[in-house]
């Protein structure tokens, strides 16, 4: 909508974890470590978690995208799937074909038979879970007993877990400790400091084609405020301080576009009113530190 008017050639702020847009960012860079680390080590189960919006996501997109010539990946992009469904679709991103008449013991005994073969033929099995909080009960305990399947030098499926803080909390509870042990590997994704807030935007300006100058400062901090730090929110503030500016006819995003944009902004309306209420919070104090002062 607003492309031509700030000469843009892509379109900066959208909400898909498009890889083109990837921002090195120091969390981003030290996950992308851990999981290459572990999975070279041939570790079994390594996890990723990291609050709505912080680039899970586009963190599994990019392991992906960058797999070795040795790995056979299978990816799972909706848990909400049963501990049979699950062995199917990893059966079928493995290769083989669905049939009614297999039971889940034949399954398992199908699998580790192709596990087996492309293991010989110098493959590493990585099964890629996104959303993993959302995975029922069932399904993560036998996501354990596939991880099991080994040959005596190693194993034959390893898993990558992208997932909420809910995952966490779910595998802290008695129920999931053996399979919690076995997670060798783990990185929690930190929001964004202000510092790599500026630079995020101003590299996504870049790949879209614009000029880094197009927010000024102050609006760089205004997104800072009410983003927390959050890359989903930030692109949100962002594309409408883009808007708001097209609209007015504006060649530059300020503050004011972007104070607008969290008004009409579910998650950052949060941070306003809780910015509204420490203000009147310390006017109170104040006025009660006067009276006392005065009595
Ligand atoms: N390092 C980064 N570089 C560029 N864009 C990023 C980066 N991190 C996050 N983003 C962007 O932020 C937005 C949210 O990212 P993503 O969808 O991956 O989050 P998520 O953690 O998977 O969220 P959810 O928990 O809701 O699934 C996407 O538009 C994504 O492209
Ligand atoms: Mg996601």
């Amino acid at each position: 909508m607003y492309a031509a008017h700030f000469n843009l050639a892509l379109t900066p702020f959208s909400l898909t974890p498009d890889t083109r847009f990837y921002v090195g960012l120091p969390q981003h860079e030290a996950a992308l470590a851990v999981l290459n680390t572990a999975l070279a080590a041939g570790e079994g189960f390594i996890k990723v978690t990291g609050e709505v919006g912080t680039g899970k996501t586009l963190l599994c997109r990019l392991l992906l995208k960058q797999a070795q010539a040795d790995w056979q990946l299978a990816y799972l992009p909706d848990p909400s799937v049963s501990p049979l469904e699950l062995r199917w679709a990893l059966a079928a991103e493995l290769g083989l074909k669905y049939s009614a008449n297999i039971d889940a013991s034949q399954l398992l005994q199908l699998l580790q038979r192709q596990l087996i073969l492309l293991a010989q033929s110098g493959k590493k099995i990585i099964l890629v879970i996104d959303e993993a909080q959302g995975l029922p009960d069932d399904t993560l305990e036998s996501l354990r007993l596939l991880t099991n399947l080994e040959t005596e030098q190693r194993k034959l499926l390893q898993v990558v877990l992208f997932g909420q803080p809910e995952l966490d909390q779910r595998l802290a509870s008695q129920q999931f400790r053996q399979l919690r042990q076995r997670i060798s590997f783990s990185y929690v994704l930190p929001v964004m400091s202000p510092a790599q807030i500026r630079f995020y935007v101003r590299h996504r300006l870049q790949v879209a084609g614009a000029t880094p100058a197009l927010f000024n400062s102050f609006a760089l901090l205004a997104i800072g405020r009410y983003s927390r730090g959050i890359p989903r929110l930030v692109n949100l503030l962002a594309h409408k301080g883009l808007m708001l500016a097209y609209g007015e006819g504006k060649s530059r995003v300020t503050a004011r576009h972007i104070r607008f944009a969290a008004e009409d902004t579910e998650d950052t309306r949060r941070s306003k009113r809780h910015y509204v209420w420490l203000l009147s919070g310390a006017a109170v104090f104040s006025a009660a530190c006067v009276g006392w002062m005065w009595r």
